[in-house]
C-alpha cells in the first residue's frame, strides 16, 4: 500500500504579468507568465494527455513549461499514488495504456499535446535490444494513438539504444508513418547535463507536429552553463545527519553523475546501474551496490563510502529548486524505481517551453526540406518503396549512396529483428521483400498482450 510520505507539496500563488523575456536558451515569447518560487513560468494554457507517465518527471517539466494535464496513464500502482499525491486534481488512469478499459484515446481528440515515455528495455544496449519483438514495447502503438488522437504536437523520450544503427529501420518507420498522418517529426539526442541536471543522462527524443506548427520548432539550446558535480549537488544532503566525511566526501565527489538507471522489475532490487556505472560511483566515493535510508550519520567513520537515498538521487534527476519540488510514494525499491527510470524535469520543460513557442508561433518560420528529407535507413527505404522482391544487387544501385556488402548484410540484418523479411532465390541470389512490421500498434491478437496476464512483470 503506497503512502504519500510527506505533505510539504506545495502550489504556489502564480502572479501574472505579460511579457516576453530571454531565458538564455532562446527568446521566450510567453504571452502570459506567472511566478512559481523565484521564476516566472508560463501560464498553462495547452492541454496535455501522458502516456505512461511514471513518477511524473517529464509531467513536471512539462506543467513548468505551460502545459495542463488532461490525463496521465500508468501501469504502475506506486506511480499512479505519486502523481496522485502530488497533483490530486489530475486525472490519472492506472493499467495497461494500451487497454481500451483503461482509457479511450478518442475521448482526447485534437489535444494539444500528446507526451510519454514509453518503456526504454526494448531499445537499451543494457538490454537485448529486442526492440519490437519485445513485449514491452510501445514506442510504434504510441505513433499510431495520433492517427486516433490528432493532436497538434507528439513528444516521446527514450533511451540512446534507439538511435543506433540497430533501429534505424525502426526510427524510419516512425517518421514515414508520422508523415502519412501529417506530420513533420525530428529525433535528437539530448544530455541532459546540458539543461542544469548534474547527470550525463542522453535522451534520444521525438518531436513530431504539423508543418506549419513544425516551422517555428526549434530544439532547446543548452544552458551554457558547466553541470555542477554531485558533490556540489549532494553535499548538503550528505552533511543532514552529521556526518563529519561529508565536506571531504563533496571534494572527492568532483564528477557530473554518470546515467542512473532505475532498472525494471525484471531486473530486482535498487542500484546504481551496470558494474562500470557502479565503478565510475566508486570513484567519486559512493557506494553503487544500493540505496540508503537515510543519509550517513555521526557515528559513520570519515572515510565511510556512502550508498545515495532516494532524495539525493531525485536530485541528481532534475527534482531540485523551486517550482521542482515532488514527493515520491511507496517503498524504497519502488521510489527509487520511479525516480531512476524518469525523464529529467529540467530537460522536459525546456523542450515543452520549445513546443509551446510554436504553438505561439514565436520567431521567424523555418523551411523544412532538410527534415523531412533525413533517411535513417536506407536500405528499408528501398525495399519499401518497392514494395516486391529485390536481389541485393538490386538494392545497391538503388540505393543514393554506394554501400559495401557487410554494410548492407548489417542493415538486413537489423531489419529482420523488427520487421518480416521474406526471402526468395532468384538465379541471381536471394531476393529480399519488406513484410510486416512486428511491432504492437494495437492489433487485438498481438503476442505482448499474453505478457499483460500477470501486469506484475511488465516494465
Ligand atoms: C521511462 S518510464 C516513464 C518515466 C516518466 N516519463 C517520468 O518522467 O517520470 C516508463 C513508464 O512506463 C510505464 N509503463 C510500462 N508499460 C506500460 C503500459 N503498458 N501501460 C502504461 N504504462 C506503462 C512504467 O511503469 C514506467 O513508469
Amino acid at each position: 500500500m503506497s503512502r504519500c510520505l510527506s505533505a510539504h507539496v506545495h502550489r504556489t500563488t502564480r502572479a501574472y504579468n505579460p511579457s516576453i523575456r530571454y531565458t538564455g536558451g532562446g527568446w521566450l515569447c510567453a504571452k502570459m507568465v506567472g511566478v512559481v518560487g523565484r521564476e516566472e513560468v508560463p501560464v498553462p494554457e495547452y492541454r496535455v494527455v501522458e502516456i505512461c507517465a511514471g513518477a511524473g518527471g517529464q509531467a513536471l517539466g512539462l506543467e513548468l513549461a505551460g502545459f495542463e494535464h488532461e490525463l496521465a496513464v500508468e501501469l504502475d500502482e506506486t506511480a499512479c499514488a505519486t502523481l496522485r499525491c502530488n497533483r490530486p486534481h489530475w486525472k490519472v488512469a492506472q493499467g495497461d495504456v494500451a487497454s481500451p478499459a483503461v482509457w479511450d484515446p478518442r475521448d482526447y481528440a485534437n489535444i494539444d499535446l500528446l507526451a510519454g515515455g514509453v518503456p526504454c528495455p526494448p531499445f537499451t544496449v543494457a538490454g537485448k535490444q529486442l526492440g519490437a519483438t519485445d513485449e514491452r514495447d510501445l514506442f510504434a502503438w504510441a505513433i499510431e494513438l495520433c492517427a486516433v488522437v490528432a493532436p497538434r504536437a507528439l513528444l516521446l523520450e527514450n533511451v540512446r539504444g534507439l538511435s543506433l544503427p540497430r533501429f534505424s529501420a525502426y526510427r524510419q518507420h516512425v517518421l514515414d508513418r508520422l508523415s502519412q498522418l501529417g506530420y513533420v517529426a525530428d529525433w535528437r539526442l539530448l544530455q541532459a547535463s546540458d539543461y542544469g541536471v548534474p547527470q550525463l543522462r542522453p535522451r534520444f527524443v521525438l518531436v513530431a507536429m504539423r508543418p506549419a506548427d513544425f516551422a517555428y520548432f526549434s530544439w532547446p539550446e543548452p544552458t551554457g552553463e558547466p553541470p555542477r558535480t554531485v558533490g556540489e549537488a549532494l553535499g548538503d544532503l550528505m552533511a543532514a545527519g552529521g556526518w563529519r566525511g561529508a565536506a571531504r566526501w563533496a571534494r572527492r565527489a568532483n564528477d557530473i553523475a554518470p546515467t542512473i538507471v532505475g532498472g525494471s522489475k525484471k531486473h530486482g532490487g535498487p542500484d546504481l546501474g551496470p558494474t562500470r556505472a557502479k565503478r565510475a560511483w566508486r570513484q567519486m566515493g559512493v557506494d553503487g551496490l544500493g540505496i540508503a535510508d537515510a543519509a550517513p550519520s555521526q557515528q559513520d567513520p570519515v572515510t565511510w563510502v556512502p550508498k545515495l537515498t532516494c532524495e539525493m538521487v531525485a536530485r541528481l534527476q532534475g527534482w531540485d529548486g523551486d517550482g521542482y519540488e515532488w514527493t515520491f510514494t511507496g517503498r524504497k525499491t519502488a521510489s527509487y524505481r520511479q525516480i531512476g527510470n524518469a525523464f529529467p524535469p529540467p530537460v522536459a520543460r525546456a523542450i515543452g517551453s520549445r513546443i509551446r513557442q510554436a504553438f505561439d508561433r514565436c520567431g521567424q518560420p523555418r523551411e523544412l526540406v532538410e527534415q523531412t528529407s533525413v533517411t535513417h535507413d536506407p536500405v528499408y527505404a528501398v525495399l519499401r518503396g518497392d514494395g516486391g522482391f529485390l536481389t541485393m544487387n538490386q538494392i545497391l544501385r538503388r540505393l543514393p549512396e554506394p554501400m559495401e556488402v557487410p554494410a548492407f548484410e548489417r542493415h538486413l540484418a537489423h531489419l529482420g529483428r523488427d520487421f518480416r523479411i521474406e526471402v526468395a532465390s532468384r538465379k541471381s541470389g536471394d531476393a529480399y521483400k519488406l513484410g510486416e512490421f512486428m511491432a504492437f500498434t494495437g492489433q487485438a491478437d498481438h503476442l505482448r498482450h499474453e505478457a499483460f496476464v500477470n501486469p506484475s512483470k511488465i516494465s
